[in-house]
């Protein structure tokens, strides 16, 4: 069968990452999390001491981004792939608050973006893939032929985000979390390179009240019809 392009675009903490990856998984295309990207990024300047407070030494990353290494390994026993950054395993370090309250200023960076694109770019090179992230549809495959637009609102991503924290063992309270993540609503929609918004041919999924089971079958149909399969 001919394999696609499926790009999900959306605002952080809808659950777009889950979607993703078990789509991918049933239909055995590789998943990509363009969003770990930027964090992995995120936390080498965090750790070389590249910010300070919330200004970044853009030179200072601009002459050592092309010698970052971000990579993505599978996971042989849960099936799922894992971010390594310069060979270790980064996994779980990215998704700390810490990153997730610099991501986006990151994330502005034109030059950064670039990087990432390209990057991206190169890994859907075969196609078989399902990324996830902001700017798949409308910068990265603009060709992609199933592109997925989901949203949730910020009360219910903060609270799926709070309770994953908990999960872990990671601090932040509801309060912090909902206003980050109103924060970085803010910023991806209003920053000038690669803004978040819906693709004209994307379809739009709010998820606010679906069971990952509904979601699982709705997407299901979407890629049976872009494929033309039963
Ligand atoms: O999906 P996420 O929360 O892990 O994404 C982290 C940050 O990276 C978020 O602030 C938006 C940004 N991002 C982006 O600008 N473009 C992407 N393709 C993916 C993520």
């Amino acid at each position: 069968m001919k394999k696609i392009i499926i790009a999900i675009d959306g605002f952080s903490s809808c659950g777009k990452s889950t979607m993703a990856k078990d789509l991918a998984r049933e239909i055995g295309y590789i998943y990509i999390d363009s969003g770990a990207m930027y964090r992995a990024v995120t936390l080498y300047c965090l750790e070389h001491g590249l910010f300070q407070g919330d200004t970044i030494d853009t030179e200072r990353l601009k002459a050592e981004l092309p010698d970052l290494d971000i990579a993505f390994k599978l996971n042989h026993e849960t099936g799922r792939p894992q971010t390594y950054l310069d060979g270790k395993l980064v996994e779980n370090d990215i998704r700390t608050l810490a990153v997730s309250s610099k991501v986006s200023i990151v994330a502005a960076l034109d030059f950064v973006r670039e990087a990432m694109v390209r990057l991206q770019q190169q890994m859907g090179h075969e196609k078989g893939i399902v990324m996830d992230g902001r700017d798949i549809g409308t910068t990265v495959f603009p060709d992609a032929e199933l592109k997925i637009f989901v949203t949730a609102s910020p009360e219910i991503r903060a609270h799926r985000r709070f309770d994953e924290l908990q999960a872990k063992g990671e601090p932040g309270s509801y309060e912090e979390i909902l206003h980050n993540v109103e924060e970085r609503d803010r910023i991806d929609m209003n920053r000038s390179v690669s803004p978040l918004r819906k693709a004209d041919d994307a379809i739009e999924l709010d998820n606010s009240h679906l069971t990952i089971q509904e979601q699982k079958e709705w997407l299901l149909a979407r890629f049976r019809e872009a494929t033309g399969t039963k």
